[in-house]
């Protein structure tokens, strides 16, 4: 059987994925923290950071480590295109490219699945399917994708536009590189391609790989794919996206979706949304993960998890707070005065509709006013999304209400300091939802079960092929070339 992702035979509960949150970066949401003694992203550049975080998560259960990754410096910020701001706190930059990593990782672990941003907005299709399809060999299945469209205007300039390709416009170019991603990896090789038969001194047969002349709108792809298929072919398949475009992408491409936690309620219709838009698909709605990305500040109990938040925010570097915001919203706080009150921001419907997110997931803020002070102390130990900051009970309490009542299958869990956040989560929360069957015991996942077989486990839905394979539900599963099959005809993309 695969694992922890749904319900198990042993517990009536539903059990929860969890991810941590992070990036190949000093400083990826809580700016100025990598100067805390709790702190090592410093050494990001440095191999045996990664393989000591990776084996800590690896040994205490943790499903995957999920790695972000943008193109582009924050440069809205006292703007435009400037860098200066985000440069004494590493504000993501520099940032290195994440899939380099994934090798190594997965050579010093047995079960961690290695999650990781790159975007189809800048690099051909038939270059990454090339890059994704090496490392998914050499992790031996673990690798999953997090198809992203990316939104970062200093990106686009660096890769030689003016500025953004506009953003339904981003989602209409992504169906249509996850058509050519399908044809390459599920329809160039068939199923029985590779023999490598030493006595014939035959490597591939002569009729079993065939290009795919891939001729769209955006794309032009002769094939085939230059890379032998990998465990999964179709890498495990993770977005994140917010907008009505964003979801309609991830109801259909996604297996796992990443969504920003506002309140359980609006969870809830984010995460009943998805699966409808999945079903419309012709997929199962239960056959897609809703993952919410949230910040935790535990402690002993909630005293200590208090202190350790007062004593973070001492640390935080406003400017590069800022700078975040800038990039995340597209907004300069730099045109604003010190004290005005941002509930009242009526020129700026973006703002306002974000502080009345975070003010209902913040008990006593209804009524106080959210200055740019207040705002940067949020974005620091927090960024965007929810914070829980409590001892083992008021987490774990949170975590399950979110989950439960947001309809959810696990949270990414994002750092205030690394491997600081993710020492104290082992310490003293992971065990409090063990006791309540919440989590997954160490060494309950089979060994070197590929990211599908994690995320989805073993189920009626599964491939005939492999449980490492797309679904039959998927639409990528209908451009597998079958063994003893003829190669499969493909329509050319349509817009
Ligand atoms: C929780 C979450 C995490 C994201 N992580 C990344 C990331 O690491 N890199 C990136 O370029 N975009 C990331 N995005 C941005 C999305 O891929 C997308 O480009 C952006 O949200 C705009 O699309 P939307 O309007 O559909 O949300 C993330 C979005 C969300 C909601």
């Amino acid at each position: 059987m695969g694992d922890a992702s749904g319900d198990t035979a042993t517990s009536a509960k539903k059990q929860m994925i969890l991810n941590a949150f992070v990036m190949n970066t000093p400083g990826h949401q809580a700016a100025g923290l990598w100067n805390h003694p709790s702190n090592r992203t410093d050494e990001y550049n440095s191999l045996s950071f990664w393989t000591d975080l990776a084996k800590l998560l690896d040994d205490n259960g943790f499903h995957a480590m999920f790695i972000a990754d943008t193109l582009g410096a924050y440069d809205v910020y006292r703007g435009p295109a400037n860098f200066v701001p985000v440069l004494a706190s590493g504000a993501q930059f520099p940032v290195s490219d994440p899939l380099y990593l994934v090798p190594a990782l997965a050579a010093a672990t047995k079960n961690l699945i290695f999650g990781v941003t790159a975007s189809v907005t800048y690099e051909p299709p038939y270059a990454l399917a090339r890059r994704l399809s090496t490392v998914d060999h050499y992790a031996n299945g673990r690798l999953a994708w997090n198809v992203v469209t990316s939104y970062l205007d200093s990106a686009a300039r660096n890769h030689g536009l003016d500025e953004q390709i506009p953003h339904d416009e981003r989602y209409a170019r992504a169906h249509e590189y996850l058509e050519v991603l399908y044809k390459l990896w599920e329809g160039s090789f068939r199923e029985d391609a590779i023999v490598a038969d030493r006595k014939t001194g035959r490597y591939i047969d002569d009729d079993a790989v065939q290009a795919i002349n891939h001729e769209g709108k955006y794309f032009r792809v002769p094939g085939p794919h230059f890379v032998a298929p990998s465990p999964q072919r179709t890498p495990f398949l993770f977005q994140a996206g917010t907008s009505s475009a964003g979801n309609d992408f991830g109801g259909k491409h996604g297996e796992a979706i990443f969504v920003g936690a506002q309140t359980p309620e609006l969870l809830r219709k984010t995460s009943d949304n998805i699966r409808a838009v999945a079903q419309k698909h012709g997929r199962h709605p239960d056959h897609i993960k809703v993952i919410a990305g949230v910040h935790l500040i535990v402690g002993a109990d909630d005293e200590d998890a208090a202190r350790k938040e007062v004593e973070f925010k001492t640390y935080a570097n406003t400017e590069g707070a800022l700078a975040l915001f800038g990039g995340w919203t597209g907004v300069d706080m730099s045109t604003y005065d010190d004290d005005q009150d941002f509930r009242l921001a009526d020129d700026n419907p973006r703002i306002q509709s974000l502080i009345s997110r975070w003010s209902a997931t913040i008990p006593g803020t209804d009524n106080k006013p959210w200055t740019k002070r207040a705002i940067v102390e949020f974005l620091t130990v927090g960024g965007l999304g929810v914070k829980i900051v409590g001892g083992p009970a008021k987490v774990a309490d949170e975590l399950e209400r979110w989950f439960e009542e947001g309809g959810i299958d696990g949270f990414n869990l994002a750092h205030v300091t690394n491997p600081g956040s993710f020492e104290d989560i082992i310490a003293y929360l992971l065990p409090e939802l063990r006791r309540r069957g919440r989590f997954r015991e160490v060494g309950s996942g089979r060994e070197g079960a590929t990211a599908r077989e994690v995320f989805l486990g073993d189920n009626e839905f599964t491939s005939p092929l492999s449980p490492s394979r797309l679904p039959p539900d998927h639409p990528g599963s209908k451009y597998t070339w079958h063994a003893g099959q003829p190669p499969p005809k493909f329509d050319n993309f349509k817009t």
